[in-house]
């Protein structure tokens, strides 16, 4: 608490300088404690000049996703007003559960800077080193049945999407059920959990990773291939602060017209990123290999495949591999 109040004084004064007596008179704290902070601070990131005769100065804040560095920037009503930081975290999505169980309000939000046991769809591990991307989770209560839950994962690949071609200016595509790719590699993905009873949603949680600033050598070789980051798409590394304000505002907009108009805006900007209709598809279900023509996403989110034998079938977890077309020659 002591080093957001040192930061809100400096900032304050920012580019001036302020004294070491002024700070521990008005913090109430030593001289010598105020410079144990600093030094913190400074490992922290925070680029921070200190002088015997005129103090200490602030110079350059670290792209933290800290309550005090992301909520200055907040542009939304309500959602992420509330942010649950945490340097380092299991899991974003157990963290959020665990809060939403004790209450925790919609719009509620969970970041951390690093997951020890990131979690990814159909019980794969989300590689989550430190510092570099975004590990989000977001806690809603909509007040729909829960047959409607996975409209909302593909609302949150929506808005994801949205997100990262707002801040690049790059096409990402959604890959069925909510792989975000850019140039066919996957640069976020999305987990979404549900507490619920038959008829009535108790809280979801939306997981989201983005990769943003990962260099390509961080990855081991077995995902290289078929993973990437905004940064080396861009060619330069990203905010992760805007992109987090960027994608709170995204979701904020698309869940509240998800709640006002249901499903059809969101099933027509997902078949808009997704493009999947008529596409040659292989997909993997519960251990059974399909292969055919994916038609579309129905509307609870299900995939709908032609398979080769012409058989309409809805796929309603697993992976896809999209073909390339054969050439008519
Ligand atoms: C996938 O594509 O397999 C889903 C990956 C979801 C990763 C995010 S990171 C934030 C949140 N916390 C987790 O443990 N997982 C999700």
């Amino acid at each position: 608490m002591v080093d957001e109040e040192i930061l809100h004084l400096l900032k304050d004064h920012s580019p001036g300088f302020l004294s070491g007596e002024e700070i521990s008179r008005r913090l109430k704290v030593t001289r010598a404690a105020i410079w144990k902070r600093v030094k913190h601070l400074r490992a922290s990131g925070y680029e921070i000049e200190a002088s015997t005769r005129t103090g200490y100065r602030l110079i350059r804040s670290p792209d933290l996703l800290t309550p005090f560095e992301v909520k200055p920037l907040l542009r939304t009503k309500w959602m992420g007003r509330k942010i649950h930081y945490f340097h380092s975290v299991d899991s974003t999505n157990s963290m959020a559960y665990q809060l939403a169980l004790q209450g925790a309000e919609e719009g509620e939000i969970v970041v951390a800077e690093s997951q020890k046991k990131g979690r990814g769809r159909l019980g794969r591990k989300w590689f989550s080193p430190p510092s570099s991307n975004l590990y989000l989770s977001v806690i809603l209560r909509p007040d729909v049945p829960p047959q409607q839950a996975s409209l909302l994962t593909l609302m949150a690949a929506v808005a994801t999407a949205g997100a990262i071609h707002k801040l690049s200016g790059l096409r990402p595509m959604i890959k069925w059920p909510n792989d975000i790719l850019l140039k066919n590699r996957k640069v976020a993905g999305l987990l979404n959990e549900i507490h619920s009873e038959t008829d009535r949603i108790h809280f979801v949680i939306l997981g989201i990773g983005v990769n943003l600033n990962m260099d390509e050598k961080m990855l081991s070789k077995e995902i290289r291939s078929l993973a990437t980051s905004l940064k080396r798409e861009m060619g330069q590394s990203v905010s992760r602060k805007a992109f987090l304000q960027t994608l709170l505002e995204e979701l904020e907009i698309w869940y509240e017209t998800f709640l006002k108009d249901g499903a059809p805006p969101i099933l027509k900007a997902w078949r808009d990123r997704a493009q999947i209709h008529g596409r040659p598809a292989k997909v993997i279900s519960f251990g059974e290999v399909l292969s055919g023509t994916a038609i579309d996403v129905d509307n609870d989110g299900a995939l709908i495949l032609e398979t080769t034998e012409g058989e309409r079938k809805r796929v309603v977890a697993g992976d896809v591999q999209y073909q390339l077309k054969k050439a008519v020659t």
